[in-house]
Parts: C-alpha cells; structure tokens; sequence
C-alpha cells in the first residue's frame, strides 16, 4: 500500500469503456491553455467524452447518449 512519502509508488488508473477514467486522487491536471485544475477527492473521475458540462471531470452526461461506434468501412 502506498503511503504519501512514497512517491514511486504505481497510481492506479481505471478505464471505462464507456465512461470515465477513474484515477486514484488527489490529482493535480495540467489542461491545454496550462491551467491546472485539482481534485482532493480519493478517486476522480476524469472525463473521457468530451460531453461533461464540469471538463475535466466528469458529470455522468456520458450516460444520456450512448457514443457511436465508428462505421465500419467495406
Ligand atoms: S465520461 Fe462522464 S461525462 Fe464524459
């Protein structure tokens, strides 16, 4: 178990295929413009469909419309 001097320590990051990342806070996130946004919270969801109304993180608006698949190409 990671303790907070072992900086080495692996972060755990989930993937949901069809929903957030889940990453085990707290999280420092560094946006494009170089902003930084910041979460105390123990796991974070970090939005991955672009479609959250709170980016980076996510808001459940995932869960409205489900995404696509990409066309399949003949
Ligand atoms: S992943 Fe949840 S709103 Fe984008």
């Amino acid at each position: 178990m990671p303790t907070g001097t072992d900086r080495r320590a692996p972060v755990r990051v989930r993937l949901d295929p069809y929903g957030p990342v889940l990453v085990e806070g707290p999280v420092e996130i560094e946006m494009p413009d170089g902003t930084t946004v910041s979460s105390d919270r123990f796991m974070v969801a970090l939005c991955a469909c672009r479609r959250s109304r709170r980016y980076p993180f996510c808001d459940t608006s995932h869960r409205r419309k489900p995404r696509r698949e990409p066309a399949e190409s003949s």
